[in-house]
């Protein structure tokens, strides 16, 4: 049979067997973010395209080469969000959530969409885990952001990954380099791109980052931005690293990192794993203290990063890194005739009332067939309901790994009888369970 429609290019599935991997990454990233202090925030999938065009730059790749735009009424145009700071900034002014005090600090996990050259790691659909920090000017808040994000990597059990940090001063220092630059590239001309011969003029910053071989090998022996910070920028810098010292974060300090995005303002960072190939930045970020005034809010110090959650998955893969469990089976009930099925619905109703995930016969199959299925799905336990169990009104609960049998009341008792064996098999085989028993146990003897 042909398929008639296939996956686009540069975008991932995620199949029920797999999900596991991502619910791990999702559970850690949002309890480390709420850990510091970070509240979610839900924003649109498309935003007006003039918004990305003012905040994430208009001689940007991003914006010249990779955004995906559609029209609308008159001369309207959307587009499919590349980057996620953008539109959570927009929607923190619109809904006046800096006037609830500061600073605040929001978090998110989005989709993303860039039309690049998909590759292992490049991505035309990918997903972001995203913190911003509002309203914070002291090097204190760069290095928390910087920590938030190598806690979230720690936690999910990531090594070797390198956290890379640099200064791209303000507006002030930059004026400054763009001459330099401008004056190192200018003998160059006619061998750049056209784009960049278009950015040497505009925004000669952007060659910097720009893909092509040719130009990254004329840009290698190009000054640094480092070299021309103001006197607050490197005071900024220097206490940004002696914060980082404090939190034992081990950093190098990289000059040539400026980042694709056209907001960043002094401290720029990026978390870089070696384990998955030329794409290995699996996190990006930094200040961006002129972007809130530049979409229309009063002048407010800003910052954050973003995780792409595809790279550090593949990162984790890559080491062997241990994922969530996924959730079993707890019980599987097969019926032998109808009236058994019956009596199986109504059980089967009852115990996912109490919370158990329960399952029984959807498809009409035998009873060995059943017991298959129930093996396959790796349930805990088994009943199997038949004509004596409806006679008695008890049934045998058999536990699948031991094959031990207790007997268990289809009546009045059902829940209690169930419940007592559950606890007791999640005692022994469950270490989470076990602990959280005892902690439970431990704070009720101290109140
Ligand atoms: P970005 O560096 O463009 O920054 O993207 C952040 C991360 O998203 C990258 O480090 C990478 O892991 C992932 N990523 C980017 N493009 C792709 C792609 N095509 N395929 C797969 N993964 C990708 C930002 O987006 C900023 N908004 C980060 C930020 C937040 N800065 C301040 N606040």
């Amino acid at each position: 049979m042909a398929l008639l429609a296939k996956r686009p290019n540069g975008t991932q599935d995620v199949v029920p067997n797999e999900v596991y991997k991502w619910q791990t990454v999702e559970s850690v990233v949002r309890d480390t973010a709420q850990q510091f202090g970070f509240r979610e925030i839900r924003v649109p999938t498309f935003e007006e395209t003039g918004l990305f065009v003012r905040s994430v730059g208009d001689t940007t790749d991003v914006v010249q080469k990779e955004m995906y735009t559609v029209s609308s009424t008159g001369d309207k145009t959307y587009t499919l969000r590349p980057e996620g700071t953008a539109g959570v900034i927009r929607a923190v002014l619109e809904n006046g959530i800096l006037n609830e005090g500061l600073p605040q600090k929001v978090f998110y996990t989005i989709s993303c969409y860039r039309h690049e050259k998909a590759q292992k790691g490049r991505l035309r659909e990918f997903h972001q885990f995203g913190c911003e920090l509002l309203g914070a000017a002291a090097p204190a808040a760069d290095a928390d952001a910087i920590a938030l994000a190598d806690s979230v990597l720690k936690r999910l059990g990531l090594k070797n990954i390198r956290l890379n940090i640099n200064s791209i001063g303000c507006p002030e220092c930059r004026a400054k380099y763009r001459e330099a630059l401008k004056a190192y590239f200018e003998p160059h001309r006619d061998e750049l791109c056209s784009t960049c011969q278009e950015r040497l003029d505009k925004n000669p910053l952007r060659l910097l980052d720009c893909k092509s071989e040719e130009d990254q090998a004329i840009a290698k022996d190009a000054p640094v931005i480092i070299d021309y910070l103001c006197e607050d920028c490197s005071a900024h810098f220097e206490a940004v690293k002696k914060q980082l010292g404090i939190m034992g974060i081990d950093y190098v300090i990289n000059p040539k990192i400026v980042r694709g995005l056209d907001y960043y303002t002094r401290t720029v960072f990026e978390f870089i794993s070696d384990d998955i190939g030329a794409q290995g930045t699996v996190c990006g970020g930094g200040r961006y203290d002129g972007l809130i005034e530049t979409l229309g809010g009063k002048p407010t110090p800003a910052l954050g990063f973003a995780m792409g959650l595809e790279r550090i998955l593949l990162t984790m893969e890559a080491q062997g890194c241990e994922f969530m469990e996924e959730k079993t089976c707890d019980l599987y009930i097969a019926a032998m005739g109808d009236k058994a099925a019956e009596k199986t619905v109504e059980t089967v109703t009852r115990l996912r009332e109490e919370g158990f995930y329960v399952e029984y016969d959807l498809v009409g199959r035998g009873l060995k067939a059943q017991m298959k299925y129930a093996d396959k799905i790796k349930a805990k336990y088994v009943i199997v309901i038949g004509d004596s169990e409806l006679e008695s009104g008890s049934a045998k609960l058999k536990n699948m790994a031991t094959g031990e049998q207790t007997d268990i009341s289809l009546g009045d008792e059902l829940l209690d009888d169930f419940g007592a064996q559950y606890y007791e098999l999640m005692m022994s085989t469950d270490d989470d369970f076990r602990s959280f028993v005892e902690a439970f146990a431990e704070d009720g003897e101290n109140k």
